[in-house]
C-alpha cells in the first residue's frame, strides 16, 4: 500500500545528524534560518561510536561562544602541549609558549551529546533513524529530501538549500555528477589498532611515540577509562590479540631509559581505524553543498577530521545567511573555496604528522634514518616546533 507522504518546507535541508549537520543547525537557527535535518543512525547509534577526542581551541569557542554548551569546559581537559617520544626520549611539544594556544580533551561523542541537547531544547527539527533517504532536484529550484521517519511514515522535505553532511559513506556526494566534481584519494599501508582501557590515566597530556619503536599514541577519556593506539596492519584480527599482547606492543613503544610505564588494566574495546586522504571538488554543485567527511577524508593523526567539520559549518553557516538574504546562491561557490583552502591545508597536515611517525612496511635503512633526522628538526628547533604547535591547535578561523 501507497500513503501520501507527509510534505513539509524548511529553508535548509541537512542530510546528516552528526556534529557537521547538528552545529550547522544551531548556527542556522541563530540566524532565525529554519531547518530540518536527518540522518538514518539512531541517536544511540551515534552516541557509542568512538571517535576522536581533541578539540581545536576555535571548535572549543564555537560551542561556547554559540551558546551550543559550556559542558568543554567543565568536563573537558585543557592540554598546553603534547610529549613527542622517540629514542626512548620524550619531548615536549609546549604549545601555550610556541603559539599561546591549546587544545582540549574532549571526545567526539560529548560533542554530538551537547549538539543533540542544543537542538531539542532549541525546539530544532532533528529526525534520526529514519530510513530510504533520497535527495532530488539539487539543480532545481526545490530540492527535496525524501525518507521514511522512524514511526514509518513517508517524509518529503522541500527546501531552498540541501547539505550533504552524511559522512564518507554517505550518498550526498555522489550527487554530484562525475563529469561536475573531481576525486583525490590516498591510501595508506597501514592503521591503528585502537583500545579503551579500564585504567588509570598514565600521562596528563597526549603522547606519541615515533622513531625505532613505531607509533603508538596514548590518549585518554575519562580518570578510569583511557584510549590508546599503535599502527597495526590494516587486515589485523583484533580479536585474534590477547590483552597481555597488546600491553606488549604499547609497553615496548613507550619504553626507555627513563623507565617511563603505562599503567594497564582490562580491554574493554578493541578496533582497526582505517587510513585514508580524500577530497572531492568542489563542494558545491547547484543548490547542494556538502560539508564534513562528506567532502574530505583525514588519516587520524592529530585528530582532524572533527575540526575541520567544525571549520567547514562555521564558514558555511555564514555564506547560507548571505545567499538566502540576498537571494544570490552563487554565494555558495565562496563556501567551496574558502573552506577547500582549509581543507588541504588540514590534508597536508595530517599526511605530514602520519609519515612523521609512521613506519612504512616496505622502508629502507635510509627512510628509518632520514625520519629519525626529521623527528630530531621538529623537537630541536623553536622553528621546527611552531608548525606542529600551530597546526596541531588550529588555524585562526577564516
Ligand atoms: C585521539 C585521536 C587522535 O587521532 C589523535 O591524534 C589524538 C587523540 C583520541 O582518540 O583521543
Amino acid at each position: 500500500m501507497t500513503t501520501t507522504p507527509v510534505r513539509t518546507r524548511t529553508r535548509v535541508g541537512i542530510v546528516g545528524a552528526g556534529p557537521a549537520g547538528l552545529m550547522l543547525a544551531h548556527l542556522l537557527a541563530r540566524a532565525g534560518i529554519d531547518t530540518v535535518a536527518v540522518d538514518v543512525r539512531r541517536r544511540e547509534e551515534i552516541e557509542t561510536t568512538h571517535r576522536a577526542g581533541i578539540l581545536e581551541r576555535d571548535s572549543v569557542r564555537l560551542l561556547v561562544d554559540t551558546g551550543v554548551s559550556d559542558r568543554v569546559l567543565r568536563e573537558g581537559h585543557e592540554h598546553r602541549g603534547i610529549d613527542l617520544r622517540f629514542g626512548g626520549e620524550s619531548h615536549r611539544i609546549d604549545f601555550e609558549a610556541l603559539v599561546g594556544a591549546s587544545t582540549w580533551l574532549y571526545p567526539q561523542t560529548d560533542v554530538f551529546v551537547d549538539l543533540a541537547d542544543a537542538r531539542e531544547r532549541d525546539g530544532g527539527d532533528v529526525r534520526f533513524g529514519v530510513t530510504d533517504v533520497a535527495v532530488e532536484g539539487v539543480t532545481s529550484g526545490c530540492p527535496t529530501v525524501r525518507f521514511t521517519d522512524a514511526e514509518g511514515r513517508a517524509q518529503e522535505v522541500d527546501c531552498e538549500i540541501m547539505v550533504g553532511a552524511d559522512g564518507s559513506r554517505g550518498i550526498c556526494r555522489d550527487l554530484v555528477p562525475q563529469d561536475r566534481r573531481r576525486r583525490y584519494y590516498r591510501e595508506y599501508p597501514f592503521a591503528w589498532f585502537g583500545i579503551l582501557t579500564e585504567a588509570p590515566r598514565s600521562s596528563e597530556e597526549l603522547i606519541y611515540t615515533g622513531g625505532d619503536q613505531g607509533f603508538a599514541l596514548v590518549s585518554s577519556r575519562t580518570e578510569t577509562i583511557q584510549r590508546m593506539y599503535f599502527q597495526c596492519d590494516p587486515t589485523e584480527d583484533v580479536t585474534a590479540w590477547s590483552d597481555d599482547q597488546v600491553w606488549d606492543q604499547m609497553q615496548s613503544r613507550v619504553a626507555g631509559p627513563d623507565g617511563f610505564r603505562l599503567r594497564e588494566g582490562p580491554i574493554v574495546n578493541k578496533t582497526v581505524l582505517p587510513f585514508r586522504s580524500f577530497v572531492q571538488e568542489p563542494m558545491r554543485h547547484g543548490r547542494l553543498v556538502l560539508a564534513g567527511d562528506a567532502a574530505h577524508t583525514v588519516p587520524p593523526t592529530g585528530a582532524k577530521g572533527l575540526n575541520l567539520a567544525l571549520a567547514d559549518v562555521r564558514v558555511l553557516g555564514e555564506v547560507i545567511e548571505q545567499a538566502l538574504a540576498t537571494h544570490d546562491l552563487d554565494l555558495l561557490d565562496d563556501y567551496s573555496e574558502r573552506a577547500l583552502a582549509r581543507v588541504w591545508r588540514t590534508q597536508h597536515f595530517s599526511y605530514w604528522m602520519t609519515t612523521l611517525l609512521h613506519r612504512l612496511p616496505d622502508s629502507s635503512d635510509f627512510d628509518v634514518r632520514r625520519q629519525r633526522g626529521e623527528l630530531e628538526s621538529v623537537v630541536s628547533s623553536e622553528a621546527g616546533s611552531r608548525y606542529l604547535a600551530e597546526a596541531y591547535t588550529g588555524w585562526p578561523a577564516g
